[in-house]
């Protein structure tokens, strides 16, 4: 039995394909989300790579924060539930997830039966987002994947001071102008990206192991960043970016069970 489950994000639109709830056949990530043809792109692609079609899908499951604009699903589950059930799937021992996507971040404490005790969101603010990271990878002019090499190569963090993206931005530039070293710079962006997101982890409590996921876990320097600020290990989630469409494709095979 084949399950699906689409994470129509704001920065990006993941499609995860399963076999009967735990072989992945598809995981696809396009670079657009709610409101473009991005989900249409990462369908097209999931169905391509695994040969298969609307038709052989026992259930649908949609997430994210366009996921009611998404239409051909089966069911809509919310962003939460679905990154938990995808983390807590391929990392059992996960009892705290720190979700930061291209909007939000989000921090969710689990019980060890992977159920949600509490969660925290940040969806007001684009600082500690990846949103501030790609206004940051613009002005700095770089890439959103060569970030986290450019990181290593600093001594130091050149710290910023401001909370707010477009003040950040400014301050980014006037450090640029001043002849601070750039790689110093983009370190500094990385603990400010780190210093918000695990505000909202502390407000949880900080249960071990801590997972980290969505796309920005795929910068490696937002996640030693992460490990300096809460002097803890951090685990990436395989995939990071694929793991709330994991969980939606988790939650339609319930479903399609249930049928
Ligand atoms: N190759 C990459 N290397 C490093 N970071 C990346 C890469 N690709 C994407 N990102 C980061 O991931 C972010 C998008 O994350 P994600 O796809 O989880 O967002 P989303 O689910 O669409 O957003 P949200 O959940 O907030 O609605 C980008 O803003 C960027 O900072
Ligand atoms: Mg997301």
């Amino acid at each position: 039995m084949y399950t699906m489950g689409v994470d129509v994000g704001s920065a990006s639109s993941k499609v995860v394909i399963l076999k009967d709830g735990k072989d992945i056949v598809a995981a696809e990530t396009v670079q657009f989300g709610t409101g473009s043809t991005g989900p249409q792109k990462a369908l097209e692609k999931a169905y391509e790579v695994s040969g298969l079609t609307r038709e052989d899908m026992s259930f649908v499951v949609a997430t994210g924060y366009g996921r009611f604009n998404f239409e051909g699903a089966d069911k809509q589950v919310s962003e939460i539930s679905c990154h938990a059930k995808g983390v807590f799937h391929l990392v059992p021992t996960a009892r705290t997830i720190i979700d930061i996507g291209g909007q939000d971040a989000k921090a969710i404490r689990l019980d060890s039966k992977g159920g949600i005790k509490q969660f925290f969101m940040n969806d007001k603010c684009a600082a500690g987002t990846g949103r501030f990271l790609e206004v940051m990878a613009r002005v700095l002019e770089t890439t959103l994947d060569q970030m986290a090499s450019l990181d290593e190569l600093a001594d130091e963090a050149a710290p910023i001071s401001s909370t707010c993206t477009v003040f950040a931005e400014s301050e980014v530039i006037s450090q640029l102008s001043n002849g601070v070293n750039r790689n110093n710079i983009i370190r500094g962006v990385h603990l400010s990206v780190a210093s918000r997101a695990c505000g909202l982890a502390y407000r949880g409590g900080l249960e071990k192991d801590i997972v980290m996921t969505g796309g920005v876990a795929q910068n490696a320097g937002v996640v030693r960043a992460m490990e300096s600020v809460l002097k803890k290990d951090v685990i990436v989630a395989p995939h990071p970016q694929t793991t709330g469409a994991l969980g939606a494709a988790l939650f339609a095979f319930e479903a399609a069970q249930k049928k």
